[in-house]
Formats: structure tokens, sequence, C-alpha cells
């Protein structure tokens, strides 16, 4: 047996806002199946976060915590080998956060990138921005910090929370002469973006341009059948294009069948295959890739109650850990007693 005090710890976690699409299986969950072997890995479902924006809907935020273990379970991460943690359940993150904003200005907050693209896609809140979601990477900071996390695997989006983590570790550190954190690296994700079946270049639950990986094959079928392709071809012996055209970025990326792509490509910019046969070769590929996942996700169902238990193993374990940097925190603010 490995010995868990001597591998690195790595923090990762999702909102609790929906289910997971193909999008995030490239991006991040099948780099969370790999990196389970080898570290000491926290997922945490950031159900506090996802209030944040969606506090007048937590029906939403608490249904999508099964949601999420069952995409989990689904992509092979195993509920054994990574602690499965549900933020609202530490509380310890909550004390934290207050003694990490000491460390970081206002003015810092508001000039964090993610927190302005993002305010300007939920309404109204540019003119009038709750605190809660305001302050929310500071919070991410204590998430990272409280089981004191060596690495975190996030997209380039979160960078900005990571420097803020390393930043405040460092200054919290420094100001009581004290070693508690080590300053978490991020781990990006080999960098492939999965464009939304509408041409997007994100693919989000909000656009409602998502493959999800609980979709039937029916579902499947009808979305790869309605991707976007090249509008300025009309009829199938046109000049297609390839670039931006999202049949052939996802042939790339779910497509094994290499020769095949390319003999479509080539076909496609001279003219000589239609749309129909793409997009049936596409999801061919596609199904082949999603079926052992959806056909685990099914399995799930009947398991919802022991991923749960499980779910709150690694709870407890992130909140024993949370409790133990805590105290270390305490200790030289000089507010233990
Ligand atoms: N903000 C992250 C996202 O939207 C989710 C998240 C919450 C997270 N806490 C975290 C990611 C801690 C990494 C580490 O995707």
């Amino acid at each position: 047996m490995s010995n868990t005090n001597s591998k690195k710890t790595i923090l990762t976690g999702d909102r609790s806002t929906g289910k997971l699409h193909i999008g995030h299986l490239l991006g991040s969950l099948q780099n969370r199946v790999r990196l389970q072997e080898e570290y000491n890995q926290f997922i945490l479902i950031a159900n506090v976060q996802a209030l944040s924006d969606n506090f007048d809907n937590p029906q939403k935020v608490k249904n999508s915590i099964v949601e999420l273990l069952k995409d989990y379970y689904a992509v092979g991460i195993d509920f054994e080998k990574s602690h499965i943690v549900i933020q609202s359940e530490v509380p310890q993150i909550h004390e934290m956060f207050v003694y990490f904003s000491n460390f970081v200005s206002v003015q810092q907050v508001a000039q964090n990138p993610t927190v302005k693209q993002e305010m300007k896609t939920k309404e109204g809140f540019e003119k009038s921005t709750p605190l809660g979601f305001f302050f929310y990477p500071i919070h991410q900071v204590a998430d990272i910090l409280s089981v004191r996390a060596d690495l975190v695997p996030v997209g380039k989006d979160q960078l900005p929370m990571i420097e803020e983590t390393r930043d405040i570790a460092q200054k919290f550190d420094a100001t009581y002469n004290s070693n508690i954190f080590n300053l978490p690296e991020a781990l990006l994700g080999v960098e492939r973006n999965v464009p939304g079946i509408d041409g997007n270049e994100k693919m989000g639950k909000s656009l409602n341009n998502a493959i999800y990986l609980s979709d039937s094959e029916e579902e499947l079928r009808k979305k790869v059948f309605s991707v976007y392709t090249d509008p300025t071809r009309v009829r199938a012996t046109d000049i297609g294009h390839i670039e931006g055209n999202v049949a052939f970025t996802y042939h790339d990326l779910f497509n094994s069948n290499l020769d095949e792509v390319q003999d479509l490509k080539d076909r496609y910019t001279k003219g000589q295959v239609g749309d129909v046969e793409v997009k049936e070769k596409l999801f061919q590929a596609m199904n082949e890739y999603l079926t052992p996942i959806r056909e685990k996700r099914n399995e799930a169902e009947s398991k919802v109650d022991q991923l749960l238990n499980l779910t709150m193993e690694g709870t407890k374990v992130a909140k024993n850990r949370a409790s133990e940097t805590l105290d270390m925190m305490k200790e030289v603010m000089m507010i233990k007693f």
C-alpha cells in the first residue's frame, strides 16, 4: 500500500451548477483519473461557491451534487482513491477565508480578470455586485490552502485565483513568521479547446451548446447533426473550410481513425463530400468514445447511496486536514485559546 503522507496533494473543484460535458471530459476529468494514481487528490464540490451566483436557486445547486458524483463515477474517478468533498461540510474553509481576507485589498480583488468577465454575464451584477460573489476568489484561496495543496489542476481562467493563493499564502507565513503553507502550483492540462456545437469557442451550460456525458445516443445524434460547420458552403460541391468548423474540430478530438478524418478533410476542401457523411461518421466516432461513459453513468444511477457515503468519507478526510491547518493558523495569529 502506498503511504498517503508521502504523496503530494492535489485539490481541484467544480461548482455544483449542472452536469459535466465533453469539454470537462477532455479538459479536466481525464486528467483527474490519471492523477489520482500518483497524488493524494481532493475533488471539491463547491456548492457554497455555486450559491454565490445562484443563491436564489438552491435546488439546482443541491441536485447538481448527485449529477457530479455520477459524472465522476462514469469517467473512472475512483471514490476510494480520490477524496470527494462537499464544500459546505467543511466550515473551516469559511473561517480561514476571514483570516486570509486581511491579506488582500478590495482594489486587488476588483481587478481579478475572471470575476470581471463573469460579472458581465450575470444580469445586474455589474451595477450591483453581491459581496459574496465579489469575494469568492478569496474564498477559493481558502479551499486550496485548507488542505495545503501542492498542485491545483485548472483551466486558464482560474490562473488569477492560483496567483492570489500563492500571494496570500506567502504573506500569511511572512507576517506570522510561520511555515504552514506550500506555494501551490497551477497544473494546466493539455490545452484542448472544445467549442460548443454552435461554434462558440466555449462550451457551457448557460450557453445551451453542450454535449453532456449523460446525453443519450439519440440526443448525441441530434446534437452532432446540428453542429456548426461552414456557413459559406451551400452545396456539397462547394469548396469547404476546415478552420473553425466544429464538425472537424470534434473529428480531431474524438475520431481515432486518422485516415478517415484526413480523407474527409481532403474531400471537404475539394467539394467532394456532403455534411451528412461528415456528421454521420462523426456521430459514429463520438458515440463509440462516449458509450462506455454513458453505460457507467447509467450504472451509477443505482449506486447513488454508495457514492454519497464515500463522498462523506472523503469530506471527513478534508475536514480533518482543514482543522489541522486552521489550528496552526490560529496558533500563530495568537487567537487560539
Ligand atoms: N472556480 C472553479 C470553477 O468555476 C471551481 C472551484 C472552486 C475550484 N474551488 C476551487 C477550482 C478550488 C480549483 C480549486 O471551475
